[in-house]
């Protein structure tokens, strides 16, 4: 039987690498302008950085993550019949999604000691959650992020938001083709009596809701704002509204924001259901959506600033954004629009005769070595295949080698787009075409 890969994953490889690639490279330069430096944490972490910063009631860490455990250790669970004698660096998952690993990785290695300076990361990396998989939904998918700790004024929540969506218009969505949305989902201080206030909302409307919905009541009620069931969502609308509920100190901070987005000229909608998947968001919440598109968010994002205490770390404020890869691929081809680019373009150097095949590896060489990429035969065909392969492989130019180019101590370029062929000296024919290159 032929080999398949795993269900809800993809092989990523050609134009939607190359897609990739200009996710990463693009939020390498917004980015780094911005004054974030990259960061890579491991695929793998103890369940318990999960359990802590994403929330043990959240689908995501209750449905979603995948657990792993070695083969010796799954033999022990299954004698045993439970995982209970392991120990906490034996329970493993791979990520969900990449905060709340930086953020055990910022408090493991003191990124912000005390007092210190703020920290500001990014990162490109996979992500693993147990979804079914459906279009723009995967088993593991890609992220780009950043994550800023130690910044508690909302001018950052303005500024994290601002450069997400420049980020977007980077790779080639119009402003008016973007739906941001934001809200307000309250601190320790407000957001347990709002809380318990959808709590009895719910239980009230028992009657009208799922099971699901029901079961959140108890033990995340917020979450049924954005129950998959639309009958459950139309109940919610009557639901308490956070805005009424915020104290003063997170609606000063959430009003603030709004003044920075608008004296920034970025458009946004305020929606008091939106409540995000991850138990870590405090005050400022965030989240993109492609006006007309069904992949579903784009991105999202907002503060956490209990984050770090629950990872064992110091009282530091954070906040931070993921985009998905995979969505904004699907959106942008929605939409007409190439994130990929063409393929790079490339010099050939084709063999006339096999006696020259020295000769051609030479040249080659000496053309890689001043940065052209280039291809030649590797399968003793003729000349009239190689310059079929040269055109297949959209080749802009071909050095033709051959006895004749040889005994005159030149080498004939030919253009690959017009045909026309010329002459030119061994020695000049790397630096012209090099340049040709870097010109290109
Ligand atoms: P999230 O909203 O769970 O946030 O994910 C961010 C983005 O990842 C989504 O908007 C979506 O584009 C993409 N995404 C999520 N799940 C899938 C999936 N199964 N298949 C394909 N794409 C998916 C976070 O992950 C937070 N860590 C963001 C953040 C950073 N908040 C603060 N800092």
């Amino acid at each position: 039987m032929q080999a398949q890969r795993a269900q809800g994953t993809e092989d990523l490889y050609g134009s939607y690498m190359r897609s990739w690639q200009r996710m990463v490279s693009e939020a390498e330069q917004l980015f780094s302008d911005w004054g974030f430096d990259m960061i890579e944490t491991p695929a793998m972490e103890q369940v318990s950085t999960f359990v802590h910063g994403i929330g043990e009631s959240t689908d995501v860490v209750r449905k979603e993550m995948f657990r792993v455990y070695s083969g010796a250790l799954l033999e022990g669970i299954f004698e045993r019949g439970s995982e209970e004698h392991l120990k906490p660096r034996q329970r493993l998952a791979l990520r969900p999604e990449g905060t709340a690993g930086i953020v055990r990785s910022a408090v493991e290695n003191t990124f912000v000691p005390q007092g210190g300076a703020p920290v500001k990361l990014w990162y490109a990396m996979p992500m693993f959650r147990g979804e079914r998989p459906q279009k723009g939904r995967l088993r593991q998918f890609h992220q780009v992020g950043l994550e800023w700790l130690g910044a508690s004024d909302p001018a950052a929540d303005a500024e994290c938001i601002i450069v997400l969506m420049e980020y977007f218009q980077r790779l080639g969505f119009a402003p008016e083709q973007l739906r941001l949305t934001i809200n307000s989902m309250g601190d320790a201080t407000c957001r347990p009596a709002y809380r318990e206030q959808v709590r009895a909302f719910i239980l009230d409307h028992a009657d009208e809701m799922c099971d699901d919905c029901i079961e959140r009541a108890e033990l995340n009620p917020l979450r049924a704002f954005d129950c998959k069931s639309e009958h459950c969502r139309e109940v919610m609308q009557a639901a308490p509204r956070v805005t009424q509920a915020l104290c003063d100190e997170c609606a000063a901070h959430y009003a603030q924001v709004k003044t920075y987005l608008d004296a920034a000229g970025v458009a946004y909608e305020e929606d008091e259901t939106l409540v995000r998947g991850l138990d870590y968001y405090t005050r400022t919440v965030f989240e993109v959506e492609v006006v007309g598109s069904s992949v579903g968010a784009i991105g999202g994002g907002g503060r956490y600033d209990g984050l770090v205490e629950l990872e064992g770390g110091k009282p530091t404020p954070g906040l931070g954004f993921a985009v998905g890869f995979e969505r904004i691929a699907l959106a942008l081809e929605e939409l007409g629009v190439s994130l990929a680019g063409d393929e790079p373009s490339c010099a050939y150097v084709a063999c006339a005769d096999p006696s020259l095949r020295e000769a051609v590896f030479s040249l080659v060489l000496e053309l890689r070595r001043a940065g052209v990429r280039t291809e030649c035969d590797y399968q003793a065909r003729s000349l009239k295949s190689q310059l079929k392969q040269a055109d297949k492989l959209g080749a802009t130019v071909c050095l033709v080698l051959g006895p004749d180019e040889v005994a005159a101590g030149s080498v004939t370029l030919r253009d690959m787009g017009t045909h026309e062929q010329r002459l030119v000296a061994r020695g000049d024919v790397v630096g012209q075409v090099a340049s040709s290159f870097t010109s290109a």
